[in-house]
């Protein structure tokens, strides 16, 4: 049964044919946290309009409140919009000087903000032919970056090998769904898309290691028609003694419900914590629920950013909950990692 059915029916689904067929592609991935570089933190998910950049820009400005110099950047390279949710214009230097090698790193096309310690690289404005060279210089930008504490990625929609590359690179990926059926079922895509890539830059050889011997060993029973769905290949790839491992690696993946409106809504996120558990092996981490509410779409067309304006909001007081969550697992993990 798949993530999706599993949240809203009840049927099995097998991974597609064509893409268990072309195990291979590119991009190297680096999830493990270094303390002298910047946390990366990501805000994704597959569809467009369900609250990325809402939520990356506001939770960027409540991280400066902890005391972090926060680095956003807007890397949705199709329709950059994450300036007019900061309520500021869009900026001169932006993110294609760095993608047109204009620009030496991150902190040369950042902008100051009006948020102390809040810089914000704006999106390229006229990019789509660069999105997908994009994802290996900024994935090296990110990692070279010094300056910030974090740096905040807003994401732009759709499963591209660039998209799911950067997500990768990311210590916390942050999946913004909606309750709507589409979007939960965007959501499940996203997670199978990033299984699968992640399974190709194994198999291409990026990375040696354990990880490798176990997935070629279980995708070995494919031609014995026993490996068909990605649950197969999680159970042929759990080893005696251990518990499943992740197979994503050390990246925390979360995911904040958004735009919820009944109480049937809340049952989402818990859902698709275990299927995700279940189906893809990861340990979903459910940050919260964020409330539909009058107040989100006024503060963006008073270009009046919701954390500074309506911080007594149920959306804000949602989100502040959300980073709390976020924050008390990243320590976890950094420590455990140390
Ligand atoms: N919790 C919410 N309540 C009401 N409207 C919301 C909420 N979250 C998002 N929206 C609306 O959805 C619009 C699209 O959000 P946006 O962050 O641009 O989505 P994405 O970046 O995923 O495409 C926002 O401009 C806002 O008006
Ligand atoms: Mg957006």
């Amino acid at each position: 049964m798949s993530f999706f059915n599993r949240v809203f029916y009840r049927q099995d689904t097998a991974i597609d044919a064509d893409q268990r067929e072309r195990p291979s592609g590119a991009g190297g991935l680096v999830m493990a946290g270094r303390v002298f570089r910047p946390s990366i933190w990501a805000v994704g998910g597959g569809k467009g309009g369900v609250g990325k950049s809402l939520v990356a820009a506001n939770l960027a400005i409540m991280l400066t409140r902890t005391g972090r110099r926060v680095l956003l950047v807007d890397a949705d390279l199709g329709a950059s919009n994450l300036h007019t949710f900061l309520g500021i214009e869009g900026a001169s230097k932006t993110l294609t000087d760095l993608l047109a090698g204009k620009a030496a790193d991150l902190k040369s096309v950042a902008n100051r903000t009006l948020v102390p310690n809040l810089d914000l690289v704006s999106g390229a404005q006229d990019s789509l032919d660069a999105a997908e060279y994009a994802a290996g210089r900024l994935c090296a930008a990110l990692r070279g970056s010094s300056g910030y504490d974090v740096a905040l990625l807003d994401m732009g929609p759709g499963t591209s090998p660039s998209i799911l590359d950067l997500f990768l690179t990311a210590d916390n990926g942050i999946l913004l769904t909606t309750p709507e059926p589409t979007s939960v079922e965007n959501t499940y895509r996203f997670l199978k898309s990033l299984f699968l890539r992640r399974m190709k830059n194994i198999l291409n050889g990026q990375e040696a290691g354990p990880s490798r011997a176990l997935l070629e060993k279980a995708l070995q029973g494919r031609s014995l028609g026993e490996v068909k769905t990605i649950s197969d290949i999680l159970a042929k790839m759990k080893t005696p003694g251990s518990d499943r491992q992740n197979f994503l690696g050390d990246a925390q993946l979360s995911i904040i419900v958004n735009q919820t409106r009944s109480i049937e809504d809340k049952r989402i996120g818990p859902s698709m914590m275990k299927a995700g558990s279940d189906y893809f092996g990861v340990e979903i981490n459910h940050l919260g629920d964020i409330l539909f509410e009058d107040s989100v779409p006024e503060s963006v067309r008073k270009r009046r950013p919701l954390a500074l304006h309506y911080g007594s909001s149920g959306a804000a007081m949602a989100m502040e909950v959300c980073l709390k969550n976020l924050l008390s697992r990243d320590g976890r993990s950094r420590r455990g990692r140390a």
